[in-house]
């Protein structure tokens, strides 16, 4: 199946009560793993890349014709977005032209009318080539290459209005962060998921997919309660580094790579393949996709 838009799948999620994994990607390895992962469970996915890890893969071009040729030669089958996440304007534009199918315009950290603004011009852009787009209100905690945020709560007005401008998902601030949670994090604001949900459902008179950034290590519960009132996209990339980190360390610390001819790259990376496959699987059960493609 050709690589296709997220909005279909995401619908569909938040309509039925479930999450769809957003894995982030930073080489041919992950990108394997993932689509494997997604195969093997018969799940819709967003296999994403940031700005950053798409200039380390060599551009938006090739992390382009790495996953859609990969979704041929394995002969996947069920839904994959190749879908831009934290894109600037400018990046937005560019994974649309090298062919992504669904990007995210990250325009929190402008004034907010200059976010709508932008945003509006970037709905139009999407839509015309029948990607998906997903905007963020409210910045979210931690940083995600390089884009540092303080974690506040989403404005609700500001929510309606960004989801006004005709995007497909929406990210905002629930007190969530990326990257590893601090042990003194106080958990999902429940609340203000509740009244976002509520006034954008209102406003726009359907069920909005939401979008949950720092999706690696929330408690499978809050997870679970999150997807029951509005959350359709879990974001992971966190996890996934840390799984391929223990992986690979593993390998090498038991002298593996000193055995015969463990140097190899392709043995050198393959526990940490592996790793990433089972976890992206554990994840698609966890946000309830498994056999949803
Ligand atoms: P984590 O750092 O929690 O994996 O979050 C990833 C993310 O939200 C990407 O946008």
């Amino acid at each position: 199946m050709p690589l296709v838009s997220a909005s279909e799948f995401l619908t569909a999620a938040r309509e039925n009560g479930y999450g769809v994994g957003g894995f982030n990607t930073n080489n041919l390895e992950w990108t394997q793993s993932i689509l494997k992962a997604a195969q093997a469970k018969n799940a819709p996915i967003l296999i994403q890349t940031s700005e950053g890890a798409a200039k380390y893969m060599g551009g938006y071009k090739v992390c382009y014709d790495i996953v859609a040729d990969l979704i041929d030669s394995l002969g996947i089958t069920v839904p994959v977005a190749l879908h831009l996440d934290h894109g600037s304007y400018e990046g937005a534009k560019a994974a649309l032209a090298a062919g992504y199918t669904s990007i995210m315009f990250d325009g929190s950290h402008f004034p907010f009318e200059e976010n709508i603004t932008k945003t509006k011009e970037l709905v139009a852009l999407a839509h015309s080539k029948g990607a998906s787009i997903e905007a963020e209100v409210g910045t979210i905690g931690g940083e995600e290459d390089g884009i540092v945020g303080s974690g506040e709560l989403a404005d609700i007005n500001e929510c309606v209005a960004i989801a006004e401008t005709g995007i497909d998902f929406l990210a905002c601030g629930i007190g969530n962060i990326h990257g590893p949670y601090p042990e003194n994090w106080t958990g999902l604001s429940f609340e203000r998921l509740q009244e976002i949900t509520t006034a954008v459902d209102g406003a726009l008179g359907h069920k909005v997919p939401l979008v949950l950034h720092g999706g690696s290590g929330i408690p499978e519960d809050q997870i679970k309660k999150a997807i029951s009132l509005g959350v359709a996209k879990i974001n992971v990339n966190t996890e996934l580094q840390l799984v391929f980190r223990d992986a690979t360390n593993e390998y090498v610390k038991a002298g593996k790579d000193h055995e015969g001819k463990g140097y190899d790259p392709r043995k050198l990376l393959a526990p940490g393949f592996t790793a990433i496959v089972n976890e992206v699987e554990n994840l698609i059960e966890r946000f309830g996709t498994t056999e949803k493609a």
